[in-house]
């Protein structure tokens, strides 16, 4: 673990350059908005170690798989992010010394990742050679206004000297992959364009045939005015370049403005790329920087006003809510519901595919509780338009009749995903799926969701369930052989209570939901079970299931075992490891892992989690403490859960402890793997700990209920809520709990136990 950032509440701060941190800063400060995004490269050229990448949502190449031993049922290929064409770049030449900060001595070097606004900014002093001093200042976004635009402001003032800057604004299409499996190209060239004024790149992708299109048009002021320019053309394969020269005087700033447009096939028609890439570069231009900068501020100030969370008392953790907060609604807008939630957003290549079970289990409640509930619903409309895909991936693998096994990593719902543990075992994805269903429905009172999309899933889900158990005469129970539950760290086992338990599960909530249409839509559930040809035998074996289905437990114990044969491990606390050994998935081997009793993620606990109510506290106490002091959490996703089952137990300590290791995991680099892109997805587990953990929030029948309590270390804390039609801001001090209601409806809800009534524009205070 390595600080290096500047603490404050507002900005992401880097203070001083070292090409040591330069990778692991490329992702903290990278920008995004939605529709594309990019790591924090330099527009200049650098030469020192990077990872260029400039990412477009939704848009992936398919990567053959590469793999030591295949098995049947592998898939293809693997979906792949794709770094797409740099727009970014600027080379800068001053009297013929091309700028690099591999090369030149940097001082007064400060980055800031501005969250508030949503820009980058970099400011720094390159002393060339003669000693020539020249100071750059960039600031660059791009839009969540206008979403296919980013745009740079580039100063360049000579301090001690006066010279000649020469520029060569580009885009460039020539780009890689680090991860490609087979140092493969992934992009074609189409077209190219170039005129004094315009330049453009058009490329494909192989195999999935994705347009990309880019616009730039660069400006130049020189001491405040601006100078018009006959620039020398660049046009070759995949590239298009316009270079300039400016004379520099002494302390006068030269700024290079760049705007760029891309688009790309998923959103328009391929033929049509240039004409509506040239109109979005278009309004982009009569707009201006500072307008589009204005812009920018506005739109961020609205996003912050519902999701924002404050901490009073603790710069650190302000600092690292709000970076969660930041990189979420930047990967992430819900307009479009073809896209997800990679695990690295737009920050990195890693995890390739966008969506893995984390959508549902961790992201879902976040933009439930801070954006309009339409787009947690496009989160599980885009399951249900994969249905068939995940019904195909179930049949790949011998299933029949409808089952429905959703993927592990998915772009298009096809399964991308080859390690045999994980791809045909960790099949618990599925229960999260159905569980996520229930969670929006719960929390928003959204029940067309259901006869509209819902059923369908749950159905193709629970057939598969009801296929994946095997019934065991002698015992007279069903159970579920071979599979890998939440903890990685376990392979094919048999009876993952976990597992079990939410497969259990589903088929229960299927039945309700079947229930309920049936009492308030009867014409639209019969329909649903025609298409779906429900039959009244299937339905029965559903119920036989769940009422012989197997869970391990110990009765002496009190807590129900991860899987069979869990006790005869050799029960070992993390606290009496050395930690000589800790990461274990970087120092021990996967054999010496596999045996040992250590998990990587929340198991039994994820299913307390969950099911929370099923469960009573002197049951979640025992599971809790006899698991979490076992646990490495060595995935990102494993603090928050148990940090908000210790707020529930009140174990205020462990959950402060817990919720410090996810909430400044990337700007800590914790895992020392930062440098690969951000845990983009578990960031949204940091914004779980601080709103159902500390803010013990839950919506049980109807009722929105808080039990909020505040760590040692705060002073106060507040969170936004939008909870059916309330925009709720809930402040916690250690004396009171204040809730000013931003909207116009009134909202009952239960604190602490007790009733209350929070009126629209009103605020309730309630000492504690
Ligand atoms: C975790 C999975 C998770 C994946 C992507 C893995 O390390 O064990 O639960 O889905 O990372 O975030």
């Amino acid at each position: 673990m390595k600080q290096y950032l500047k603490l404050d509440e507002w900005s992401i701060i880097e203070e001083g350059f070292d090409p040591e941190n330069h990778e692991v800063s490329e992702s903290v400060f990278s920008i995004g908005n939605g529709h594309m995004g990019q790591r924090a490269n330099f527009e200049e050229d650098y030469t020192g170690k990077t990872l260029q990448g400039s990412y477009m949502a939704g848009v992936y190449y398919p990567d053959k798989t590469r793999v030591g031993w295949w098995k049947n049922g592998y898939p293809e290929y693997f979906a792949k992010v794709l770094n797409s064409t740099n727009w970014i770049g600027l080379k800068i030449e001053i009297d013929g010394e091309n700028l690099d900060l591999h090369n030149v001595n940097v001082k007064e070097f400060v980055r800031e990742l501005n969250m508030k606004e949503g820009y980058l900014e970099r400011t720094f002093i390159a002393t060339l050679k003669e000693g020539k001093e020249v100071k750059i200042n960039t600031k660059r976004f791009v839009s969540i206004v206008d979403k296919e635009v980013g745009t740079i402001r580039y100063s360049v003032t000579p301090l001690n000297f006066n010279g000649e800057l020469k520029v060569t604004s580009y885009l460039d299409g020539d780009v890689i992959n680090q991860d490609a499996n087979y140092d493969e190209k992934f992009w074609d060239h189409v077209a190219t364009e170039v005129t004094n004024d315009y330049g453009s790149v058009t490329v494909k992708t192989k195999k999935t045939e994705f347009v990309l299109c880019s616009t730039k048009k660069t400006e130049l002021v020189h001491n405040g005015t601006k100078v018009s320019f006959a620039p020398e053309l660049i046009e070759k394969e995949k590239f298009v370049g316009h270079a300039f020269a400016q004379n520099l005087e002494q302390g006068k700033e030269t700024v290079i403005y760049k705007y760029a447009s891309n688009v790309t096939s998923r959103d328009h028609d391929a033929s049509q790329l240039i004409k509506v890439g040239m109109e979005s570069l278009q309004a982009a231009l009569n707009k201006g920087f500072e307008k589009m900068e204005e812009e920018q501020r506005q739109a961020w100030a609205d996003k912050w006003k519902e999701s924002d969370i404050v901490i009073e008392g603790d710069v650190a953790a302000q600092q690292g809510i709000r970076f969660n907060i930041f990189q979420l609604n930047q990967t992430y807008t819900g307009e479009d519901d073809r896209l997800n939630i990679g695990p690295k957003g737009f920050t990195g290549e890693k995890y390739g595919g966008s969506t893995y079970w984390d959508t549902e289990a961790y992201c879902l409640p976040f933009y439930l509780s801070t954006a309009d509930p339409k787009i947690a619903r496009n989160l599980l409309v885009y399951r249900y338009k994969h249905l068939e895909k995940a019904i195909e991936n179930a049949e790949k693998l011998g299933f029949s009749d409808g089952a429905a096994l959703y993927p592990m990593v998915t772009m298009n719902g096809e399964e991308s995903h080859n390690e045999w543990e994980i791809t045909f075992e960790e099949i618990h994805r599925n229960g999260a799926i159905a569980y996520a269903i229930y969670n929006y429905v719960n929390y928003t009172d959204d029940k067309s969701y259901l006869g509209e999309y819902g059923l369908d899933v749950l159905v193709g889900i629970s057939r598969f369930w009801a296929q994946r158990v095997n019934y065991v005469a002698a015992k007279d129970q069903y159970m579920m052989l071979g599979v890998t539950g939440p903890n990685e760290y376990e392979n094919n086992v048999n009876n993952n209570w976990y597992t079990n338990r939410i497969a259990a599960w589903t088929l229960e909530y299927t039945l309700s939901v079947m229930d309920y249409l049936k009492e308030t839509d009867a014409n639209r559930y019969e329909a649903l079970q025609k298409k779906l040809n429900i039959k009244g035998d299937e339905t029965s074996k559903w119920v036989e299931i769940i009422e012989k289905m197997y869970y391990p437990f110990d009765e002496e114990l009190g807590v129900f075992l991860q899987q069979d044969g869990f006790l005869d491990k050799e029960l070992i606390h993390v606290k009496d490891l050395d930690e000589k050994h800790l990461p274990l998935n970087q120092n021990w081997s996967w054999d010496r892992i596999l045996r040992s009793c250590f998990i990587k993620q929340a198991d039994v606990l994820q299913g307390m989690y969950f099911l929370n109510d099923e469960f009573d506290m002197e049951t979640k106490k025992k599971n809790f403490d006899f698991y979490e002091p076992m646990t490495v959490h060595e995935s990102s996703l494993s603090p928050c859960v148990h940090s908000i089952l210790a707020c529930e137990l009140g174990y205020k300590d462990k959950a402060y402890e817990m919720y410090l290791r996810t909430a400044r995991l990337d700007l800590d680099n914790y895992n020392n793997d930062t440098e690969d892109g951000c845990h983009t997805t578990s960031m949204a587990g940091t914004w779980m700990s601080v709103v159902q953990g500390f803010g013990g929030l839950k919506v049980r029948n109807n009722q929105l209920i808080l039990n909020p309590f505040i760590p040692g270390e705060w002073k106060s804390f507040s969170f936004k809520i939008v909870f059916r039609g309330a925009l709720l801001n809930i402040n916690v001090t250690d004396e009171t709990i204040q809730i000013t209601n931003e909207a116009d409806v009134t909202t009952p809800l239960i604190v602490h136990g007790t009733k209350y009534e929070v009126k629209g524009n009103d605020t309730l205070s309630i000492q504690y």
